[in-house]
């Protein structure tokens, strides 16, 4: 039996990318309680282990659960839904059922190893109805929940069916944490509307409680980057990106993403093949590598963008690259910490351009692994991070003239105010790590 359990659809255990795992793994690590979880492959449900000094407690999904509760519920209803509906949300009656079913095996799980009076922290948009159904078969827990993504302005949300089920479902925590102060509010703007409560402030009153909805903006571990950053060999690895790339005399940008639709990854590179047609910079001057990671390739919505960056890569390079030099480098493959933070060193440019994004904690590991103060980063205003990080070269990623602006701007600005901007940067991400996060929460969950 535990007295701290974390719940979130994957276990950190052979992950993929993604800010959820990467985000709560050391504080699952340093408080030592349970993680319940899925794999990440169907049918599969290994006998519970240790791992890295936490309790392991797999839930198992089927085939048809990753169809219906994964790929539709959570990836084709909810993500594009909660993400400004980017891509139309699609709305299936068997994806609701199997979602429920799910949610239901993961209360369940939660309660069958956590101690009486324990806390439970419950994360993310796949188990949005988990808090209500603990609090129902467990109400000695505290409940917290955090969501990692945004949470969609209150005429949004109400498209989506069963969507005071979803309301219901959070009211079971204690604490509900969001990324930003304007989705705590859409939450609580929607309890009156669709329950009638009386919110006052972060709080609200609900079947004899209080639940707080407040803003916890989540952050990285900060000193597992520099670590990475600081590490000769690491350095040697950027050095050496860097000269087969054509060395200082070619600026090197870089995107670094998850192949997701919310990214921008299409608008970015579309910029990028502007900047390079209309003469701005040249295949000998500039040179851009974009990491595109593979995600949720059963999706069909993730297949088209594959396909759209794709052609676009293809097209760019056709046009404007030489024997043994290209413009563009794409590579759909997923990197260790260690490959990326010496992408991140070697970069002179990061791009981090997405259409919507509740955090983006690739930014904030640019601006932890640069310890040098060097390097520019150029940032999407619909991204949490732009809240903390002001002094990123703020885009509007819908706007490619905005997209060229902002590039053109990073490329023309000098290095004594690149060095002020990141230095501000750094103070900012370093005085607000994952730690502190996850210890703000716990101490109003209480
Ligand atoms: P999201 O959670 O939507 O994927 P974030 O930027 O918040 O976006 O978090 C992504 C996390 O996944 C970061 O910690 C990043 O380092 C990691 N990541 C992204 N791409 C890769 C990759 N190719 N290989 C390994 N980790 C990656
Ligand atoms: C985002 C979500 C996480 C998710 C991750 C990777 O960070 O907020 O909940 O785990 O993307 O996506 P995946 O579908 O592979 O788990």
């Amino acid at each position: 039996m535990n007295q701290f359990v974390v719940v979130a659809n994957r276990l950190p255990v052979d992950a993929g990318p993604g800010g959820l795992v990467s985000a709560l793994q050391p504080i699952a690590r340093s408080s030592g309680g349970a993680w319940v979880g899925w794999t990440g492959n169907p049918g599969e449900r290994p006998e519970p282990f240790e791992h890295e000094g936490v309790h392991i407690q797999p839930v198992e999904l089927s085939g048809e659960d990753v169809d219906h509760y994964y790929e539709g519920q959570s990836n084709s209803t909810i993500w594009p839904l909660f993400h400004d509906a980017v891509e139309p949300p699609v709305h299936r009656r068997a994806w609701r059922v199997a979602y429920e079913a799910v949610n239901r095996r993961f209360a369940e799980a939660t309660a069958s190893v956590a101690a009486e009076g324990a806390t439970v922290w419950v994360h993310d948009y796949q188990l949005l109805l988990v808090p209500a159904m603990l609090r129902r078969d467990r109400p000695d827990l505290r409940i917290g929940f955090f969501l990692h993504i945004p949470f969609p302005p209150v005429e949004l949300f109400m498209q989506l069916p069963r969507r005071t089920d979803f309301v219901r479902g959070l009211l079971g925590a204690d604490l509900v944490g969001f990324q930003q102060p304007l989705a705590a509010q859409n939450f609580l703007r929607l309890t009156t509307q669709l329950l009638g409560l009386h919110p006052e402030g972060e709080r609200v009153a609900y079947e004899g409680r209080t639940v707080t909805a407040r803003a916890f903006p989540i952050s990285i571990d900060v000193a597992e980057i520099e670590k990475l950053a600081a590490d000769p060999e690491v350095q040697r690895d950027a050095a050496r990106l860097r000269k087969d790339l054509g060395g200082d005399r070619r600026l090197l940008l870089l995107g670094v993403d998850r192949l997701d639709y919310t990214k921008g990854i299409d608008q970015r590179i579309e910029a990028y093949g502007e900047l390079l047609a209309d003469g701005t910079i040249s295949n000998d001057e500039a040179v851009l590598v974009q990491v595109a990671t593979p995600s949720r390739m059963r999706v069909a919505q993730y297949q088209q963008l594959r396909e759209r960056v794709e052609r676009e890569v293809g097209r760019i390079n056709g046009e404007f690259g030489d024997v043994g030099r290209a413009p563009l480098h794409y590579l759909f493959q997923s990197r260790t910490r260690a490959e990326l933070v010496a992408l991140y060193l070697a970069a002179d440019i990061m791009l981090v351009t997405p259409l919507r994004d509740g955090m983006n904690l690739v930014a904030k590991e640019y601006v932890a692994a640069r310890r040098d103060e060097g390097g520019a980063l150029v940032l999407s205003e619909f991204t949490g991070a732009a809240s903390e990080l002001d002094d990123a070269f703020l885009v509007n990623p819908y706007d490619v003239d905005d997209l060229k602006r902002g590039i053109g701007a990073a490329i023309a600005t000098g290095p004594e105010e690149l060095t002020a901007r990141m230095r501000r940067m750094r103070e900012r991400v370093r005085a607000h790590d994952v730690d502190r996060w996850a210890r703000d929460f716990l101490d109003v969950l209480g």
